[in-house]
């Protein structure tokens, strides 16, 4: 029996059937009824989804079964158009066939080997075009499995890096106010998000932040990267002055903050933050876990803004979301810094069992050659003024009090309601997905759409229609 049988739609029965028939043809005609053993195994109980609301979700879940180019497909079937790239990763969008081949291929030939004293080819491989994609002298790359890794990564790095320098003193990171930098305790120290912070102790020590770059007084309704901010940057001769340039070891900031809601660097303001790093010795870290591979019309956004950092962090795009995988890239002057010493010692104390798992680089390797041979980070740019437009029909909606965009990301910010702050967003997303079949994303009463780089001009319209009237029935 179903503990919360009662208040399910009618679609999870059925997709009880689909999981328990995986590989095999879906059945989306609810004909076949699950034994008793499989309704206990998916009574929806055991799962602890990460953040999301569990009692709320499994009183009413929403449920996805299948995907493919531009759609999820729910258990019952329906076709829902996915305005999130999944969570900003499917940027080739889904199932694709080259990819899924390369998985295949992969899982069949080599299912595992260690990254540690040993190697597969394509590692080397996926290496070589992810630092070829990189701009500048970023030409060294350090696999790992998620965003969250990535940061934490590129955090350590370029600690060791000054360490091993003989500069050790220099142990302080400098982070940002609304930053998300994924969820290991690097990545929330660093971070800016209250509720991520505030639940887990005393985090890193030695962190300070720069304020974040968003004033809606000043930017709001602003396409592309807003003119007011740029001196919101010399904040960091603020703390330079404060700790003392010795004591700091890197800056991270995202060159688009995407999960706080979308918001672009103002103009100017990462080429003064590179400037104040190379003034003191700091090193200076992208978090490109969502601009990087696209979503910003280039493989990474710091060539979008001509600023090349000392470490990017990466993930989500990297495989098209198709297997986890994240990584560090890093300046030649960062890794040479490290290959001193006797041949025999370890440079870097550091590294996961699937750091370059097999798997991840098939499904890296298949995505970069999507990226290259569809052109899709140049047609992610051209698309950028037709998306921006279609993005900012929602201005003068009831309840929508700005609208960002920028590549192709937007951020909606809709009123929140007296003393229940995050719930329209909520019952945004919710009506989107099960009135207008779409997929958005939200944090509080903020939605993001950044669908994958495939969509056409016709399915952004679609998105923003859908949407609007999404947002129209919260009012
Ligand atoms: C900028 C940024 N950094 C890090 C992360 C964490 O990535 P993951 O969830 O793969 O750990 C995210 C996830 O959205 C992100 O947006």
């Amino acid at each position: 029996m179903l503990r919360n049988e009662p208040s399910l739609p009618g679609g999870l029965r059925r997709c009880i059937v689909i999981a328990d028939t995986w590989g095999k043809p879906m059945d989306t005609t609810g004909s076949q009824e699950p034994d008793a053993a499989a309704a206990l195994r998916n009574d929806l109980e055991a799962f602890w989804l990460p953040f999301t609301p569990n009692r709320l979700f499994k009183r009413a879940p929403r449920l996805v079964a299948g995907a493919k180019d531009m759609h999820y497909f729910t258990p019952e079937g329906r076709a829902v158009l996915d305005g999130a790239a999944g969570l900003w990763c499917c940027n080739a969008g889904h199932n694709r066939e080259p990819i899924v081949a390369a998985v295949a291929r992969a899982a069949a030939q080599l299912d595992y080997v260690p990254a540690f004293q040993f190697a597969h080819p394509q590692a080397f491989a996926l290496a070589s075009r992810i630092a070829a994609l990189a701009p500048g002298d970023l030409d060294y790359v350090f696999f790992c499995n998620s965003g969250s890794e990535a940061v934490d990564t590129a955090l350590k790095i370029a600690l060791a890096y000054h360490h091993v320098r003989g500069e050790g003193a220099r142990t302080r990171l400098i982070g940002r106010e609304r930053a998300y930098h994924g969820v290991g305790f690097g990545g929330i120290s660093v971070g800016g998000i209250a509720s991520n912070r505030k639940f887990f102790g005393t985090l890193l020590t030695g962190v300070d932040h720069l304020p974040a770059t968003y004033s809606r007084e000043h930017q709001a309704f602003t396409a592309g990267e807003p003119d007011w901010g740029a001196h919101l940057a010399d904040d960091l001769e603020r703390i330079v002055a404060l700790h003392d340039a010795a004591t700091i070891a890197a800056v991270i900031v995202e060159p688009m903050a995407g999960s706080t809601g979308v918001l672009p660097a103002p103009r100017g303001y990462l080429e003064r933050l590179r400037a104040i790093c190379d003034r003191h010795g700091i090193l200076l870290i992208f978090d490109e876990v969502i601009t990087g591979f696209g979503r910003l019309g280039h493989a990474f956004a710091a060539e979008r803004y001509g600023v090349t950092p000392d470490l990017v962090a990466f993930a989500k795009g990297v495989t098209s979301g198709a297997v986890p995988m994240g990584g560090a890239i890093v300046r030649r002057s960062v890794y040479d810094a490290f290959m001193r010493g006797p041949e025999r010692t370890i440079e870097l104390f550091h590294g996961y069992t699937y750091s370059a798992h097999p798997l991840a680089c098939a499904a890296a390797l298949a995505a970069l050659d999507l990226y290259r041979d569809e052109g899709l980070f140049a047609r992610a740019r051209r698309l950028e003024a037709p998306f921006a437009e279609a993005a900012m029909t929602l201005k003068g909606l009831p309840g929508v009090l700005d609208v960002r965009s920028v590549g192709l990301a937007a951020g909606i910010d809709l009123a929140p309601r007296a003393d229940a702050a995050g719930a329209r967003g909520y019952e945004a997303m919710e009506r989107a997905f099960r009135d207008e079949d779409l997929m958005i994303r939200i944090t509080g009463d903020t939605l993001a759409v950044c669908p994958p780089l495939i969509a056409t001009e016709a399915q952004i319209g679609e998105i923003f229609d859908k949407l609007s009237r999404a947002i129209r029935a919260t009012n």
